[in-house]
């Protein structure tokens, strides 16, 4: 069912607005700002009605034709600041920041620095950008005059005046505004109406896109010309419960290629005290549109000045692979604001998950209860279902498996109580966060994990209730530091409580954000389901070291084989995401009847620990099918989940990628050190790790993935050390293996058909390798 988002008056009054739009000049003139390289010019003007506006082009060619910034407020008078005498409007000004400004004052600067991630895709990263600051005021002048005299914009309080600047940060792959709002007198606190940036773009580009949602991001991508988003709404909307905003509205980040070879690419940076934007398209001008996710009442944010909105950013360049190699959403964000990050670390991971997903168990422990109430339900005298995973004796043979194959952590679904209604019921306290069922002895088989080399990893599913897990919080997080617990798996399934907010809105991203820095006092790493797509605050906080918001492992038989293809050009640009791969049964009717196929091949999945970039990578597939292939498991085991650097070798959207990783040293030992404080002040220890890869030599791992078609590829590898000899173990399809075909008449599956081989090679050499449908290849290159 297809629900569209009804805001009544405020979406009328929003169109009104637009039909008043003052028109935009074809080119501007004005101020103009170079990228390092000279490849990018950004234009701002001011137009004649004083509409603030941009363009960008590369070279001679325009990507960002003259569009418009600007925002239109709740413009209601709800009476006097307590101090700040009648002039002060609590609620903002009638007047839209949308036209009428003047050019204040100007200012510009250049950055180059490299910085040193806690763990990514390469050691080290440049932030190196040329910046324009415009300041804007909307007005007579007159109260302007001394501010603007001293470039003191701040503290224009006399002022009848509002004053915004807009930051431009031009990079050589891309641009960054943001809007900045200084502490003024006419200008306190404020109601976001709209913001009103667009992107009117050159061409009618091709486009990686999924439906604009305020409650879900997991889509598969559709692949059409801008002009197609309208006709191809209805078909993109491939979820059950979708809640679209607009039939041309479509996510952030969304990948485009022009006619001319360039790729483009719409997102944003540094969410923070604000909601999340969508994109409207408008056809008639080939224009995006900011669409910013209401909160309960349809506002799209409070804000208070001085304050920032996040980064509108625009990555332009002229090859794929570029694309996936460029920094700049992690640039737009702030520096680390952890000082001590020592107990950070990647981590590889298994877990009893894979198997409640597919129905071939349950978390829920008893089916007696038509409904279970958290402290008034006697689980203790309940008859189990005799389906609950968490169990015990299950929960010990996967730290079994996970210890003797040199995994880090072991994930637990279904452990905690309140599982029986946990989904769709409108239910605030869903769980308390500390309360085992009866058949998880969650001490002892913590103590069991512990001998072995294993951490447990925290579930905390919220069930949406925002509410209820604030409530929890501390206590949560304290129980595991008592048990040192040093991850959490949170998720946010259903709809939001409290009631009427949506996913992406700015009191929800407040949430997600709280729990960040809440986990970062407790020393806990965060990996968030279905919470908003990051846009680069993992660099700011480095305990976010995963993300789901997006399509995941999970949808089975409903992943299009493109889809991985796309993910690193789209959601992986904002942060690490956990896709959950290494899926070796592709026939699901084996875990549970009535499952579908897996449409994959074992290369595949393999290739998705280098080409989907994520310092917690899990192998989610159940030990039993794993141990059915143990020769292809071995990749699993050895690859590494933090990169000295990347070399993006093979890309285009929606075909193919290969992309090759040279092993992190440092952090191979990190989750084997101990890190997790525990309340006694003692360090709780890891010690299983067995990764490949330790000691001097060089070590590189190379994925890589294709869509439905069958393709082969060549790539050099002359990334590797010069004059020296490495050990290949090459893991392909066969040539019969098939990921998009399913389990034949046979019984035979073409999906499980590779050929593992081991040979010599150098940095002069090169390698050609076929990837089946929906196939793909992974190799280890060890220096000999
Ligand atoms: C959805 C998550 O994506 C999945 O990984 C999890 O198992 C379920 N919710 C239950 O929390
Ligand atoms: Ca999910």
């Amino acid at each position: 069912m297809k629900r569209f988002l009804i805001l009544g008056a405020l979406a009328l009054s929003a169109l009104a607005s637009c039909s008043k739009k003052p028109a935009l000049p074809a080119v501007l003139e004005g101020e103009t700002l170079t990228s390092p390289d000279g490849c990018l010019v950004l234009t701002f003007a001011l137009s004649d009605e004083g509409v603030p506006m941009y363009s960008l082009r590369r070279g001679e060619t325009d990507v960002v034709l003259p569009s418009a910034l600007g925002y239109s407020l709740r413009g209601e008078f709800k009476g006097a600041h307590p101090k700040g005498g009648n002039s002060v409007k609590a609620y903002g000004d009638p007047t839209d920041l949308q036209k009428g400004f003047t050019l204040a004052s100007v200012s510009r600067d250049s950055f180059d620095e490299t910085w040193d991630p806690v763990w990514g895709e390469e050691a080290h990263i440049r932030n190196h950008y040329n910046e324009l600051a415009v300041t804007l005021v909307q007005g007579s002048l007159d109260g302007a005059q001394e501010a603007q005299e001293h470039h003191n914009f701040s503290s224009y309080a006399d002022a009848k005046d509002i004053v915004m600047t807009v930051r431009f940060r031009l990079y050589d792959d891309g641009l960054g505004f943001r809007y900045e709002f200084p502490n003024q007198k006419k200008l306190t606190y404020f109601t976001v109406k709209e913001e009103l940036t667009e992107f009117r773009l050159a061409g009618d580009y091709m486009a990686w896109w999924v439906p604009g949602d305020v409650d879900t991001q997991e889509y598969n991508y559709m692949e059409c010309r801008l002009s197609e988003i309208p006709s191809r709404m209805e078909e993109a909307t491939d979820y059950n419960d979708a809640r679209n905003f607009s039939p041309t509205g479509v996510q952030t980040s969304i990948q485009m290629r022009s006619d001319e070879g360039l790729y483009v690419n719409i997102h944003e940076a540094a969410v923070v005290n604000y909601p999340t934007t969508h994109l409207d398209y408008i056809p008639s001008t080939n224009t995006f549109r900011t669409w910013l996710c209401p909160d309960a009442e349809g506002w799209k944010g409070h804000l208070q000045t001085p304050c920032k909105s996040p980064w509108r950013t625009v990555m332009v360049v002229d090859d794929a692979r570029k694309a996936l190699a460029s920094r700049l959403i992690l640039n737009l964000n702030e520096p680390c604001a952890i000082e001590d990050v020592s107990w950070i670390h990647p981590t590889k991971y298994m877990g009893v998950w894979w198997e409640m997903i597919t129905g071939k168990s349950s978390w829920a422990y008893t089916w007696d209860f038509p409904a279970v109430e958290l402290g008034v339900t006697d689980y203790a005298s309940a008859k189990p279902n005799g389906t609950h995973g968490a169990n015990n004796a299950n929960v010990r043979r996967y730290i079994d498996f996970a210890a003797e194959n040199g995994f880090d952590g072991l994930l637990i679904e279904g452990w905690d109580q309140g599982w029986e209604d946990w989904y769709g019921c409108q239910k605030d306290a869903v769980f308390d966060f500390v309360t085992p069922y009866p058949d998880f002895d969650l001490p002892a088989l913590n103590a069991y994990a512990h001998s072995k080399g294993i951490r447990l990893i925290m579930h905390h599913e919220t069930s949406s209730s925002t509410l209820n897990y604030e409530r929890h919080l501390e206590e949560a997080f304290d129980l595991m530091n008592e048990y040192g617990y040093d991850a959490v798996k949170t998720g946010y399934v259903g709809d939001i409580i409290p009631f009427g907010e949506g996913h992406y809105s700015q009191p929800t991203i407040n949430h997600y954000n709280h729990v960040i820095r809440e986990a970062a006092e407790h020393h806990i790493m965060v990996n968030a389901h279905e919470a908003v797509r990051p846009t680069g605050l993992c660099r700011t906080w480095p305990n976010m070291i995963g993300n789901e918001s997006a399509r995941g492992t999970e949808y089975r038989s409903g992943i299009k084989p493109h889809h991985v293809t796309i993910l690193p050009f789209t959601r992986l640009q904002g942060g690490p995401m956990d896709y959950t791969p290494g899926i070796f049964e592709s026939d699901l009717s084996r875990l549970a009847p009535g499952e579908g196929y897996f449409y994959s091949t074992i290369c595949k999945q393999l290739a998705l620990y280098v080409t989907l970039y994520s310092p917690l990578q899990m192998a989610a597939d159940l030990p039993e099918y794993y141990a059915e292939h143990m020769d292809a498991f071995q990749f699993i085991k050895d690859v590494a989940v933090d990169w000295e650097q990347s070399r993006y070798l093979v890309a285009e959207p929606g075909e193919e990628l290969v992309i090759a990783r040279q092993v992190r040293k440092e952090s191979l030992e990190k989750a084997a050190k101990g890190v997790a404080a525990l309340k006694d002040g003692k360090k709780d220890y890891v010690n299983g790790s067995t990764r490949f890869g330790k000691g001097d030599m060089d070590v590189w791992f190379v994925g890589g993935v294709t869509d439905e078609k069958a393709r082969e590829v060549t790539f050099p590898l002359d990334f590797l050390k010069e004059g020296s000899e490495y050990e290949a173990v090459i893991y392909r399809d066969a040539p019969d293996a098939d990921g998009t075909c399913g389990v034949q008449a046979d019984g035979s599956n073409p999906g499980q058909r590779y050929v593992i081989e081991s040979r010599t090679v150098s940095a002069a050499d090169s390698m050609t390798l076929r990837m089946a449908p929906s196939g793909g290849f992974a190799i280890s290159l060890k220096e000999k």
